[in-house]
Parts: C-alpha cells; sequence; structure tokens
C-alpha cells in the first residue's frame, strides 16, 4: 500500500515510516525539517535508535521509502495519511494541537481519493472529531475519508524492536471499511509472514475515544509505578530496607511483574511526563478531580530536590563554587534525547545554585543548546572528574559501571558519590574511600555517608 507519514523525519515517523516499508509497503515521509530530510535521503538517521541506519538504508535501496518536504505531492499519491507530528505541553500542561490542526487544513485540499488518516501523535479525546470537522468542511467522512486513532508505543533506544513486535496494536474507528484496511496494512505484524517471524500480535479494534484513552492510561500507569517505587525507596531509606531488593521480591508476584519497579531519578523523556500533565489537564477539564495523577507528578518533581539534598548532605548546604561531576545526560541510556531529561533538570539545579558543573555522557553533548548544556559538557569522564567536590550519575548508561573507580577518586577533590540510578555496588565504592549514597539503599555500615 501507499503510505504518507507526516512527521515522518521525527521520532514516532520515522520509525513507523521504515517499519511500514520493511513490511511491504511504500512510504514517502513528509517533514518540514529540510536538513532532516536531506539526510534522512542520503541514508542518515538523526535519532539514534538500534537497527534503525540498516533498515533506513534497506528500503531507501529497495526504493520502499524516501523523504520529501513537499507535503502536496507527497499525500497526493497515498491511501494512508498517518500523522506523527508532535503534540508537546502547552504551560499549563494541554496539549498543543497546532500542528495536527495544520496537517488537517492541508489535507482538506487533498482527498480528491480516499485516504484513510491514522492518527499516531498521542492527542487528547475529541480530537479525533476536530479532525473530522476540519476534513468534513466539503467532504464527507466515509465516502472522502476515514479516520483511525493508531496510538504508538515506542520506547526510544527499542523503538525499532517494538515496532516489529508490539505488544498490541491498537486500532480505534468508527469505520468498518478503514478498520479492514488498516488491519491489513498491519497485517505481515498481526499474522507474523517470513518478513517478521513471531506469534501473531493481539488487536484491540475499539472506538476512537477508548484508542486514545488506551495510550494515555498506559502510559501514566507507567509513571504510576515509577512514582510509587520513588516513594516506596524514600521510605526504605528511613527504615534501613533496601528498595533493589523490595523491588524484586515486588515483581515475582505475577499480578504486579518486575518491569518499571526501577527506583532513581524519576521519569523523563518526551512522553510520560508530558502525557501525565496532558491527562490531567482533560480531568480538569471534564470536572473531575485527578489526585492520584497529580500525586505521580509531584512525586517525579521531588525526586529532583532529593538527589540535590543527598549532594548537599554530603558537601555541605552551599553550592556555590562547588565544583560537581555529573555522569549522564540523556533523559535514559541508550538515547540521545535530551527532551525532558532528569538529568538536564538536576544540572539546571544545581547551577542555579552557583555550582559549577562537568557534565559527561557517551553521546557527545558539545553542541546541545538545550538547558546550555554545550557550556558543561565534557566528552571524556575522567577530565569530568577532575577536581570535583561530588559526583552525581544521573543517567543509567551502562558504559558508567565500567570505569575505574580509584583512578576517578584520585582525581577527585573530594570523593563522594551521589548515584541516582543505583548503578554501582555500595560495599566496594565504600572500600575505595567514597562517600556513597544511592536511591532508597538503606543505611550501608561501610558507607561514610550514612542516612540522607
Ligand atoms: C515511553 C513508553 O514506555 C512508551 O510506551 C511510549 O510510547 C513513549 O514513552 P520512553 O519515553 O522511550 O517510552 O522511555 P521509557 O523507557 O518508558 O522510560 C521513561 C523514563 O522512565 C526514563 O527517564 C527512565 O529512566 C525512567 N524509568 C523507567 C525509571 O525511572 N524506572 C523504571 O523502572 C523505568
Amino acid at each position: 500500500m501507499n503510505v504518507c507519514v507526516v512527521g515522518g523525519a521525527g521520532y514516532v515517523g520515522l520509525v513507523t515510516g521504515v517499519g511500514l516499508a520493511q513490511i511491504g509497503h511504500r512510504v514517502v515521509g513528509v517533514d518540514i525539517d529540510d536538513e532532516r530530510v536531506s539526510a534522512l535521503n542520503a541514508g542518515r538517521s538523526p535519532i539514534l535508535e538500534d537497527g534503525i541506519d540498516l533498515l533506513l538504508e534497506r528500503n531507501l535501496t529497495n526504493g520502499r521509502i524516501r523523504f520529501t518536504t513537499d507535503f502536496d505531492e507527497a499525500v497526493t499519491q497515498c491511501e494512508f495519511v498517518f500523522v506523527a507530528v508532535g503534540t508537546p505541553s502547552q504551560s499549563d500542561g494541554q496539549a498543543d494541537l497546532s500542528q495536527v490542526i495544520q496537517v488537517a487544513e492541508s489535507l482538506q485540499n487533498h482527498l480528491a481519493a480516499y485516504k484513510i488518516v491514522v492518527l499516531k501523535s498521542t492527542v487528547p479525546v475529541g480530537t479525533v472529531e476536530l479532525v473530522r470537522d476540519i476534513l468534513g468542511e466539503g467532504k464527507e467522512e466515509g465516502r472522502d475519508f476515514d479516520i483511525v486513532s493508531n496510538p504508538e508505543f515506542l520506547r526510544e533506544g527499542t523503538g525499532v524492536r517494538d515496532f516489529f513486535e508490539p505488544d498490541r496494536i491498537v486500532i480505534g474507528t468508527s469505520s468498518a471499511s478503514a478498520l479492514k484496511a488498516t488491519r491489513e496494512l498491519y497485517a505481515p505484524l498481526i499474522d507474523g509472514d517470513n518478513t517478521v517471524d513471531h506469534a501473531p500480535i493481539p488487536v484491540i479494534e475499539t472506538d476512537v475515544a477508548s484508542a486514545q484513552m488506551i495510550k494515555y492510561a498506559s502510559n501514566t500507569f507507567l509513571a504510576t509505578r515509577i512514582s510509587f517505587i520513588n516513594e516506596v525507596a524514600g521510605l526504605c531509606e528511613r527504615v534501613g530496607a533496601d528498595v533493589r531488593e523490595v523491588s524484586r521480591g515486588m515483581g515475582y508476584d505475577p499480578r504486579i511483574g518486575h518491569a518499571y519497579l526501577q527506583a532513581g531519578l524519576g521519569f523523563g523523556g518526551p512522553c510520560l511526563d508530558k502525557d501525565l500533565r496532558a491527562l490531567i489537564k482533560i480531568a480538569e477539564t471534564s470536572g473531575f478531580e485527578p489526585g492520584l495523577l497529580r500525586s505521580v507528578l509531584d512525586r517525579n518533581e521531588l525526586q529532583i530536590d532529593d538527589v540535590v539534598r543527598k549532594v548537599k548532605f554530603m558537601i555541605g548546604h552551599l553550592l556555590y563554587h562547588r565544583t560537581i561531576a555529573v555522569f549522564g545526560l540523556a533523559f535514559k541510556a541508550g538515547t540521545n534525547d535530551l527532551r525532558n531529561s532528569m538529568a538536564v533538570k538536576v544540572v539546571t539545579q544545581l547551577r542555579g545554585e552557583g555550582a559549577t558543573v562537568k557534565a559527561h555522557d557517551p553521546v557527545d553533548f558539545s553542541e546541545a543548546e538545550q538547558a546550555g548544556i554545550h557550556s558543561c559538557y565534557v566528552a571524556d569522564p575522567y577530565e569530568a572528574v577532575r577536581g570535583a567536590d561530588a559526583l552525581m550519575i544521573l543517567t543509567d548508561w551502562p558504559e558508567f559501571s565500567a570505569l575505574d573507580y580509584g583512578r576517578i577518586r584520585d582525581l577527585m577533590a573530594s570523593p563522594a558519590i551521589v548515584d541516582a540510578r543505583n548503578m554501582l555496588d555500595a560495599t566496594e565504592m565504600a572500600a575505595l574511600g567514597f562517600s556513597y549514597n544511592g536511591i532508597g539503599r538503606g543505611v550501608d555500615p561501610l558507607s561514610h555517608a550514612g542516612r540522607p
């Protein structure tokens, strides 16, 4: 089938586009970012994602994918128009739908032949109706177009795998024929075939409102688990328990499971925080009190204060003119994404209190404009810790566990570590002479730090 992906050079659009090409469709990714479009046509992916380079190259070579900035040309020949544009948070938490609206308005002129408009972007309930109203001006639903809500569940770093092995495919629509066509589009994934070798994937055929709600509820549930375990971690510190043991013990209950129970700095990234805020706003505007969801967000923000408090406990309350080394800037390991990174928020707070921050990440952020990160980025981890009063580990890159902490101790002005991702062995660090403080790891008798 011929598929156009609007927002095709963005994270969701690109992974979806190359995925659909790989399962046999002819895909054109359209995007307003001409630099990204040129790079993609030359086989260079702007995102760091396992497997994306290979898939991009293979499908560019066999002519099943291409990229353009020409919206009109791209949509004309397509039966499916995937909308994968951004829906960022506005200052009040509400999703900003301006890009979705713009796509719908541009599409109005291109419905000479019937098209199925598939909403991939996470959008509040009611957005399908809005798109329907825009497209419905002069055109008729069912004859000229149909709308499908088909939310994505891609995790950065494993997005390609998540595309090919989704836990479920959600198709929300009121049109039987659009449902059938969308099922056919995904048939190689759903049924399994020579291209993709695995068991059939559950398909949730539902109404559009429920499809959109499935996405919000899933992401906010994941956020809830993380805030829950972070709150338990705080309690563990008070009673001398180890949250890693607690998570492990809880996870064996099949009703609970092990995933998303890793205590740390809290959740960042482009989705969980944004979707949580948007759902809170949706609740408020519909006159419903989202007390639980608000607490999930509050706990997440408190994690930043908690880790800064830990560093102050170790090196003194005044951070002015103190040097703090930071390991990790990306919002999680395996990505080059700084969006809504908790690590960046901590760096901003430390600098706001007058500290000098030297931040290392395996990804080169020496040109990252966001929050002035380029000015504190240090490419070499050992250079980052030289003369530092404390080291904070803020992203769970496995590389950090493999560093030479004896050397790091010798380079630092004072050997203090706040390990906000519980990467290191507390006993080993104490034996090396570090004051060491993790998250929810009780009172380690060998640690110089003791309880926060
Ligand atoms: C998330 C959802 O998982 C995905 O389904 C959705 O479609 C997009 O949003 P992503 O943002 O890529 O994916 O990251 P994810 O792996 O979910 O991690 C989010 C944040 O939570 C990261 O900052 C991570 O460090 C943190 N996290 C995750 C924890 O602190 N503890 C955990 O146990 C798991």
